[in-house]
């Protein structure tokens, strides 16, 4: 099913297989769902998978940046596997999909990766920028995006696919911290200034894309797919209890972040030229 230049290899975490434990190829929840479900479910999943493959691309990004960076192999290494864990996401994505769809599905329709800007950074912090950006932002509200679906979720294919996502995550979030950690602290600060609008347009991206329909509410909970508010409770639980802390942890202001968290994390601003 998968297109040559779209697939993961037997060099990824399980060498060749998708995921570590196999989706059952029946799920009684799924086939107990209404047609109109199952259907909304489908195009959940499938733009899912869109996502993944999305971050597939930054994650080639990441490890280019980190290459320039000299970071510690360990690192470099991680983010290699990423790219092929990314496409593993994409693939378990589209078959979850296809298992609401009663059909096979293709693959989605590959979405354009913005590579932001950050006018005004050195090239050097720049790379930083991404690395922080993708990995201590994205990847940490992606783990608790995927615990927060794993929470609600009863439908077997949807808490196995998962917690197999939620697995990579983990590990792609600790390339962000493990690189900020190795930062001399003057360079730190220039990061803490950065993290900010950074956290503001992925919570706003991520609101974005996440806006599942009130009128299907039950059959999309158990099945991965919880209410819009509960989410963005969740991604918004992420900042203030484990990214704050840790950027705290390596003496980074975090006061920006926190004034905008205790007022209420709206997103309802325009976009942030600052890192575009
Ligand atoms: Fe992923
Ligand atoms: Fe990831």
């Amino acid at each position: 099913m998968l297109i040559p230049d779209h697939e993961y290899t037997e060099r990824g975490r399980w060498h060749g297989r998708l995921t570590n434990k196999a989706i059952p190829d029946h799920d009684d929840a799924i086939e107990a769902l209404r047609g109109e479900d199952r259907e909304k479910l489908a195009a959940i999943w499938h733009q899912r998978a869109a996502m993944e493959r999305r971050v597939a691309d930054s994650f080639e990004v990441i490890r280019d940046a980190l290459i320039r960076l000299r970071a510690p192999q360990a690192l470099i290494d991680l983010a290699v596997r990423a790219v092929d864990d990314e496409y593993r996401h994409t693939e378990l994505s589209r078959l979850v999909a296809s298992r609401f769809a009663g059909r096979e599905l293709p693959m989605p329709e590959k979405l354009a990766l913005e590579v932001p800007k950050h006018k005004g950074a050195s090239a050097e912090l720049r790379d930083t920028l991404f690395v922080v950006g993708q990995c201590v932002l994205n990847e940490t509200t992606a783990g608790a995006f995927l615990e927060c679906c794993v929470n609600h979720a009863t439908g077997p294919v949807a808490v196995i696919a998962l917690r197999e996502l939620l697995s990579d995550e983990i590990d792609h979030g600790r390339i962000g911290w493990a690189h900020l950690a190795s930062l001399d602290h003057a360079t730190r600060s220039e990061v803490a200034r950065w993290m900010f609008p950074m956290a503001y347009l992925n919570l706003q991206i991520w609101k974005k894309e996440t806006p599942y329909d009130a009128a299907h509410r039950d059959a999309l909970t158990q099945h991965g797919a919880p209410p819009a508010e509960v989410i963005h409770a969740a991604l918004v639980g992420a900042l203030r209890d484990l990214i704050v802390p840790g950027m705290k942890e390596l003496e980074m202001d975090t006061s920006a972040i926190e004034e905008w968290l205790d007022a209420g994390a709206q997103t309802d601003r325009p976009p942030l030229e600052l890192i575009r």
